[in-house]
Parts: structure tokens; sequence; C-alpha cells
């Protein structure tokens, strides 16, 4: 029977961020306006109608702010300064103006785990030990026989200890020892932090990213961190992952923390409070805070972060539907500027399967720009390696910086980024890959990207609807999307070989609304349903038994 009663609009009954999609821009990398190599506010402005275009909602910007650049502006000397490489704080009111004007949302980034050791307060803190900021950061006198005061160490390698002459003690450093570590257990410290939110709030961003949240807060006794199971362990052994940082990550305190960064965001209409955390389901959903006083969206990296196997995804993602609080909103990530990209992790043949997943789980989606290209994680001679984290550990491997690089715009010189030489090579091929011949294309990864954003908005029931597991084996997975009367199947083939999608309890008959080969599109499926290498397939069901 036909619906007769008007009804109201099912999107509007949820917020823009649990509907919406999110952009990440690495601002150094996205369009350089002013010919310096690298990108910057004007820049991003320019791009603003191809974010309009592509269809996302939301766009969160990495850092923009002062810094001496010692992480690529994670390590900030003034929260409330712009960085004079991306412009100035008219450039940063203009472009809040340009987003706001096309109906998308502008998230910043806010560091408050570290600052740069330039930062006053630091510079302060070091200069005596009763200076009144002594207390801002973590400092330790060394064990009796002159020893580091634990055995703690840098994420990127290292001590996470560093002597201080002046002062004759040691200040704790999670990441670089140009980022001292703020002492979050101190009032005053909680309460500078909680004045850079509103001040960015106040001006009508639309929320923050915070980064390494479950860092915050560290053990009040400093015990030590026991080595990791299994790991090759020995003393001498300076490399972060083979210790287990149960005492330096993740305390029980921070939780007072985030709730009151939530508290502040909540002084404000509908702003969003994202927590990078890189942990396990059960520990990472306890972010979402007692009655979902915490993160709106701890940032949810299994995707980043497990092996690209049918059976583990399947079971990750039932595992995180169920581990969610109620009320609690999902959400997935499948790049960033920390990881490899996902073209280059699961290989080019599955990244069209990988933004299926990604658009279709439920829950809040974040694309990592130029992912929607298919950007690969671009070789960086060793000699042109600048991320630090790469060359503190020249053995590893694990330099960020193929992931930074420019954004492939067209065939023109750079890419379109910029008319001077930019700060990180570009592809051989970026005069084939790249957004204007893709634009073209509707076979292209950004044909089928946009396609997809745009599928979502018409289909509350692929943003908002429930989500079922229905069926996986050791190639695919497959689940259902289902709101009112609209009822989607996704499958997603994650392997390379031909697979039949056969589940024991249900058959189904639809209409492929959208494939990873555009020529299947329109087709009607039913029953056991055939997919070929890499391909996945979103069906709309007409019927179900
Ligand atoms: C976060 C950022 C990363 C940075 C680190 C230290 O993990 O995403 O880029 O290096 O924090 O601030």
């Amino acid at each position: 029977m036909e619906q007769v009663m008007a009804q109201p609009s099912v999107l509007s009954q949820h917020l823009w961020w649990q509907h919406g999609v999110i952009y990440q821009i690495y601002p150094r990398s996205f369009q350089d306006s002013n010919g310096d190599g690298v990108g910057d506010l004007q820049g991003i402005i320019k791009r603003l109608d191809y974010l309009q275009w592509l269809g996302v909602d939301c766009v969160w910007l990495s850092p923009i702010f002062s810094s001496p650049m010692a992480d690529f502006g994670y390590d900030i000397s003034d929260y409330q300064g712009i960085h004079p490489l991306f412009g100035t704080m008219d450039d940063f009111d203009q472009l809040l103006d340009e987003v706001h004007n096309r109906g998308m949302k502008l998230l910043l980034d806010l560091v408050p785990n570290h600052t740069s050791d330039q930062h006053p307060w630091f510079l302060e803190s070091k200069s005596s030990r009763d200076n009144p900021k002594r207390d801002w950061y973590i400092w330790h006198d060394g064990k009796k026989d002159g020893g580091l005061p634990n055995n703690w160490l840098s994420v990127f390698g290292g001590h996470a200890w560093e002597w201080d002459d002046t002062t004759q003690q040691y200040y704790y450093h999670a990441f670089l020892k140009e980022q001292p570590d703020l002492n979050w257990r101190n009032p005053e410290v909680q309460a500078a932090m909680m004045d850079v939110m509103r001040f960015w709030l106040d001006k009508g961003i639309d929320g923050f990213r915070v980064d390494v949240m479950w860092h915050m807060v560290k053990d009040a006794q400093l015990r030590d961190n026991p080595p990791f199971p299994g790991s090759t362990y020995d003393a001498n052994d300076l490399i972060y992952d083979h210790y287990t940082p149960v005492y330096s990550t993740d305390q029980p305190e921070v939780h007072d923390i985030v709730r009151m960064m939530r508290a502040v965001t909540d002084e404000y209409d509908e702003r969003v409070l994202i927590g990078e955390i890189y942990l396990p389901i059960h520990k990472l959903v306890t972010y979402y805070g007692q009655d979902n006083k915490g993160a709106h969206l701890p940032f949810n990296f299994q995707l980043l972060t497990l092996p690209w196997d049918a059976p583990q995804i399947a079971m990750a993602i039932d595992e995180y539907e169920g581990a969610l609080p109620a009320d609690g909103w999902p959400n997935w990530v499948l790049g960033n500027h920390d990881k490899p990209r996902i073209s280059s992790r699961v290989g080019r043949a599955q990244a069209k399967v990988a933004a299926l997943m990604l658009l279709t789980l439920r829950g809040t989606p974040t694309i990592y720009y130029g992912d929607e290209i298919g950007m690969r994680d671009v070789p960086i001679p060793m000699n042109e390696i600048v991320d630090p984290q790469g060359l503190n550990m020249p053995d590893l491997n694990v330099s960020r910086d193929p992931a930074r690089t420019p954004m492939q715009w067209s065939s023109d010189i750079n890419a379109g980024f910029s008319n001077h030489k930019p700060w990180l090579r570009l592809p051989f091929n970026s005069g084939r890959v790249n957004v204007d011949k893709q634009k073209e294309d509707e076979y292209s990864k950004l044909s089928f990207y946009r396609k997809l954003i745009q599928l979502r908005k018409k289909h509350a029931a692929l943003n908002i609807g429930t989500y079922r597991p229905v069926y996986a084996d050791p190639q695919l997975i497959s689940y259902i999307r289902e709101r009112g009367d609209e009822k989607f199947l996704i499958i997603l083939n994650l392997s390379h070989r031909p697979a039949y999608f056969k589940p024991r309890q249900e058959s189904f008959t639809g209409t492929i609304l959208l494939g990873t080969e555009v020529e299947r599109i329109g087709m009607v499926v039913e029953d056991i349903i055939t997919l070929g290498g890499d391909e996945g397939l979103l069906v709309q069901l007409s019927n179900s038994k």
C-alpha cells in the first residue's frame, strides 16, 4: 500500500557527522597556491569545488598551526596561530566560510598530548625547577644509579626520556624529543587546552580530530612497560613495538580528560569530537565514555591494521558491531597520513572493493585524500626521506612520506599541485593517474567513489540503515543494510579468484546498483551469485526469503 503520510527526512533524525562522509586533507600536499612547493590554505580553497563535486560532507585538516615542523606540524608552538607556510588567519577564516558556504563542515586537528619544545609553555617549564609551568610537563629525576626514570620508549624509536642539563632532570616525550608530553594531571594544562578548543569552536569550526587520545595520561607511578609477548626482546632493544605500552598509554584517568573535552564540545551546537586511538576493539569502545559522554567517534582503524583476509575482516566487523555501546555511532577508516595507502597495502586490484566496504559498512567513513583516485605509496629514495619516523629507524622502512605525496590533479607540470618542485616527489605516472583523467573515465576509481557517495546520500539505508552480516568464507564477506522498505546486499570478494556467494539459510534476488565492473550495473542476480576476482557488488534487493 502506498504511504500517504508525510515522512520526516530520515537523515534529519541523524546528525551530520553520522550520515556524512569525512575527507582528510594533509595540507602540505593538497594544493600549493604560492609556488613554494608546499600546499596551503588558499590552495585548499581552490579545490573545494572538487570536494563538493565528489560529494564529501566534511573536511578534516591535519595541523596548520605554528610549528618548527620537526614532525610536520604535530609539534605545535602556538595553538592559535597559523603557520605562514599555510597562510594567515584571514586565509583560515576565508576557508571556513567557503567550506560552510558549500554546505560542508570543517574539522581541525587538536594535538593536546604534546607541544613543540619551542612552545612558550615548554620554554618556561624548562627554564628552572621552580618555574610555575614546571609541572605542565612530565619531569623526573633519573634512577639513583643515574639511569633513566623507566624503560619507556619513543614511538619514533629510542628512549622516551630526554636529559635537560640546565635543570638536571629528564622530561618525557612519547614521540620526538622536540615534542615534550604535557602533564594532563595538572588542572592548569587542562584549562589551557580547553581554552584552545573554545578559541576554534568560537570561530565556528565543526569539531576536532584529537591526536593520540589514548596517550594523554600516563601511569602515576611510571612503572616499566613489559616486553611484548613473543617479541625478540633484549634490554638494548629500543623498538617501541617490542614492548606493551600498558603503563605509558590508555590509563583509566584518560577518560576524565576525554569527558572534559566532550563537555566543551557540547557547549556548542552539533560539533564533533573524534579521537585517534590505536587499541583493540574492546578497549577502543571504552572511549565512547560512560553514558556516551566521551568521544563521539573513537577512530576505528581495524581496516588499516588487519590483514586483508575475508574471515578476519568479517570477524572484526562483527566484533566491533557487537562491542559498540548502545547509541555509540560506528566509523571506519581506510587510510591516513601515518599508514601505507590502501592501494599499496591491498593492491590496486582491491582498491575499489575496499572503497565499497568503507562506504557501505554502518558508520561514518573517512576518506584519505588521493585514495579516491587510487594513489599509491610513492617510492621515495633514501636520501629524500624527510619523515622523522623514517629517518630515526632507517632499517625498518617505516617512513610515512610515501603516503603523504602531493595530490595528483592533472597532467600539468607537477600534476597541477604546484608550479615549483614539490616538497615530496610525485610518482612517474602522475600524468596518467590524476583527477582530470579519472573525471572523464566512467571506469575510473574516482567515478566509482563519486557514484558510491551519491548512492549513500540517496539511500538512507546505506548510511544509517541497520547492518546484518550474511555470509563469509575464505574469499568473501557480505552483509545487508536495511532501512524501511529499502534493503541492500553488499558482497565483497577480497581475493583475486572468482568466488561464489552461497549463503545456506537464505536466498536473495535483486538488481546490481553498483559494481566494481561497470558492465554489471543493472543486471539481475539471484540465488548463488558468481563474482569475479577482486569484484564487489552493491545489490538492491527486491525480495528476500
Ligand atoms: C599522531 C599523528 C602523527 C604524529 C603523532 C605525533 O599519531 O597522526 O602523524 O606523528 O601523532 O603527534
